[in-house]
């Protein structure tokens, strides 16, 4: 199957999971201060939302969509506005790949590559606007 196939189908099962999104938030917070100072003052029941469509757009990207939705993302996310140091996503792409292991009950070691490969690429696009 299909890197982003695999993806696709292991990101349906953590979306129909309860709390998936609360959780992947809680352990991202968990894991440093610089990001829960990031998000201090922040509605996070929007942000949760606002991340189930980013998710969706790394994965998109993964599958040949063009690169605009990520090229805003980066800029929005660039020193000049939200200014997300670029080693947060190394904090965030592990809080992500943790949440899938304890929402998706499917999950094989060769999904959890995919996954990774797949959220690599789009991060790479985001951080290269820094
Ligand atoms: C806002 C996605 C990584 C912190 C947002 C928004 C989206 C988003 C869709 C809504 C505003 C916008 O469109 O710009 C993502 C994705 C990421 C990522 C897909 C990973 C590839 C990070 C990281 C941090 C971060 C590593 C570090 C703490 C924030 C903050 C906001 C935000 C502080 C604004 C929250 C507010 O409105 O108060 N992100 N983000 N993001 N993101 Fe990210």
């Amino acid at each position: 199957m299909k890197e982003t196939d695999r993806v696709m189908q292991s990101y349906g099962r953590c979306c129909a999971s309860d709390g998936f999104f609360d959780d992947f938030y809680a352990t991202f917070l968990a894991s440093s201060p610089a990001v829960r100072a990031k998000f201090a003052n922040t509605d996070m029941t929007a942000q949760k939302q606002l991340l189930r469509a980013g998710i969706m757009n790394l994965v998109l990207f993964a599958r040949g969509m063009p690169d605009t939705k990520l090229q805003a993302l980066g800029k929005s996310h660039s020193r000049e506005h939200l200014n997300i140091s670029p080693d947060l996503y190394d904090l965030w792409l592990t809080a992500l790949l943790q949440t899938i292991g304890r929402h998706d009950g499917k999950l094989t070691p060769t999904d959890l590559q995919a996954w990774r490969a797949v959220l690599i690429k789009g991060i790479e696009v985001i951080k290269s606007h820094y």
